[in-house]
């Protein structure tokens, strides 16, 4: 089996091969941490966009979007708590002059040693066959519970110092650790000192009239100054939701893992105003959406797991991550945050504007609770990317690469192949993809041995070839040819558009959880 990082690389070289994620600015050597979509790329993106968006909004009667600006008064992130909050603790190492994120070093660490739990189980599965009960395994094997015992002390530690503010307990982590410098292989580490992550920049011409702002680096404080603009003028009432997708900005100095961390990336947002006190409650209920949201992608349970945070960002009072297993670990995808009255609460204080809603059955105005669901576009075009890049070995000893993106989230969902370019299959070809591009993307594919371009469509995702031939020219049926199971299908031309239609429906796919 090939190891993580020989998939990993497998992942960044076939999203560049097939169009779906470029190194921004290429032809300059690149930028660190920014990457661009391709032709593929781009319509995934939108895919999940959209997946998202039906969801939340289109699905709930009570949730609207709003489009809100990237800049902001700069005042928002004196509110917000960015301006002082917004901090990742770093940590230089003096002989390599390489600088890293201290909590990420120890988390690298710790990520190690789940990696030999992770050998401990294999090693098992083999010992024991069919009889193999993991969790059994886990929950009883002397030296897993010893690895795991590690890990959580440490994490809990490193929680605990950051949660206190205490670098200098945090460096100490790292050296009780024996933690050395990926680069020099040094222990020689300065003190771990705090940075703040937001991008500035200015508004306006001249110097002296000029105003510092930030690219917001989270879409969330949009909603929060427009609250009382969409309650009233939705009329909503409490509990409802704002949603909102969008650009956001962070100067993040552990720059690596392609677009899982990156200094622009997009953010897909929600925010639900709900009365004091019932936190816990929508705390929960969200969890179970969001993960059934997941789940209806069909990647497979055993790839989520939610981790509560230890260290709570200024804002929560309950806070957790819904992770999944990339390519190099388990890591945070979406975040699922109570942030009680804090954002509303401080935009009032440092507005000097009311941002209530008065509850006509409790009859008295309050400033409401929210409960926020938190996940990245990029980090989501990851997760389904790496997730669905498959190499098969198949029966006649050949093997080819299949990119299994869920059908409903494919950038093309069918290509039309008219098996030769004469005989009038062109033209029976062209007449379906003329009928089927009013209904999705298409492709139209007449190069090459009908095998080599199925293997083309399987990179780059397309789940339904349909094959033109002789045989259509006789009774009007068509193939289609099913990307996953490569099983061929024969059916009436004129019921094509509604076999694919249905086969990438919203309904199909979220309407099963
Ligand atoms: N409004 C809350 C908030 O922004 P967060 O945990 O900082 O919370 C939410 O970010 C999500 O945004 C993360 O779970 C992740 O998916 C995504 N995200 C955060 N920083 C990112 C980065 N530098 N690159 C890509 N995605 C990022």
């Amino acid at each position: 089996m090939a190891n993580q990082e020989d998939v990993f690389k497998k992942v960044i070289s076939h999203a560049k091969e097939y169009g779906y994620v470029f190194q921004s600015s290429e032809i300059y050597d690149g930028l660190s941490a920014v990457y661009d979509y391709g032709q593929n790329g781009a319509e995934l993106k939108k895919n999940i966009r959209e997946y998202w968006w039906q969801a939340m909004v289109q699905l709930h009667d009570n949730i609207v979007g709003i489009d809100a600006a990237i800049f902001m008064h700069p005042t928002t992130w004196k509110a917000s708590g960015h301006v002082d909050a917004f901090n990742d603790p770093l940590i230089d190492n003096k002989d390599s002059k390489k600088r890293y994120r201290a909590d990420v070093l120890v988390e690298d660490y710790v990520a190690k040693i789940e990696g030999k739990i992770d050998k401990e189980v294999t090693k098992a599965a083999k010992r024991f066959g069919e009889a193999f009960d993991k969790e059994q395994f886990l929950a009883t094997n002397g030296r897993v519970k010893g690895y795991r015992e590690k890990a959580e002390a440490i994490l809990k530690r490193l929680g605990k110092s950051l949660e206190k503010e205490d670098l200098a307990d945090v460096k100490a982590l790292i050296e009780e650790l024996e933690i050395v410098c990926p680069v020099s292989g040094s222990k020689n580490w300065t003190d771990v000192k705090q940075f703040n992550l937001m991008f500035g920049t200015q508004l306006g011409a001249t110097a002296e009239s000029a105003m510092e702002l930030y690219l917001r680096p989270e879409t969330a404080q949009g909603i929060f100054v427009n609250f009382l603009n969409v309650q009233k003028t939705g009329r909503m009432k409490i509990p409802f939701g704002i949603a909102q997708t969008g650009k956001a900005f962070r100067n993040e100095i552990v720059a690596r893992q392609f677009i899982f961390r990156m200094r622009e990336f997009e953010q897909m947002e929600m925010q639900y105003f709900i009365k004091p006190g019932t936190q816990q409650e929508w705390y929960e209920a969200w969890k179970e959406k969001r993960m059934n949201w997941h789940l209806s992608l069909g990647m497979g349970e055993a790839n989520y797991r939610f981790h509560d945070h230890e260290k709570l960002a200024h804002y929560a009072d309950a806070a957790c991550d819904i992770e999944f297993k990339f390519p190099f670990g388990f890591k945070e995808l979406e975040g699922i945050h109570s942030r009680t009255d804090f954002d509303l609460g401080s935009h009032e204080k440092y507005s000097n504007k009311k941002l209530q809603y008065f509850d006509p059955e409790e009859n008295k105005s309050y400033v409401p609770y929210v409960l926020e669901t938190s996940i990245g576009l990029d980090r989501m075009f990851l997760a389904v990317f790496s997730n669905s890049l498959q190499e098969e070995e198949l029966d006649n000893n050949t093997t080819r690469t299949v990119l299994k993106l869920p059908a409903v989230l494919a950038p093309t969902k069918a290509a039309i192949l008219p098996l030769l370019k004469r005989d009038g299959l062109p033209e029976i070809a062209q007449k379906l993809f003329n009928e089927l591009k009013w209904e999705m993307n298409v492709a139209y594919d007449d190069k090459d041995a009908v095998g080599r371009r199925y293997r083309r469509q399987d990179a780059i995702a397309t789940p339904f070839c349909i094959t033109v031939d002789h045989q259509t020219l006789e009774d009007e049926t068509v193939t289609i040819r099913h990307r996953d199971s490569m099983e061929q299908q024969r059916v009436k031309l004129a019921a094509v558009k509604e076999i694919i239609t249905k086969a990438v429906a919203l309904k199909e796919w979220l309407g099963r959880v």
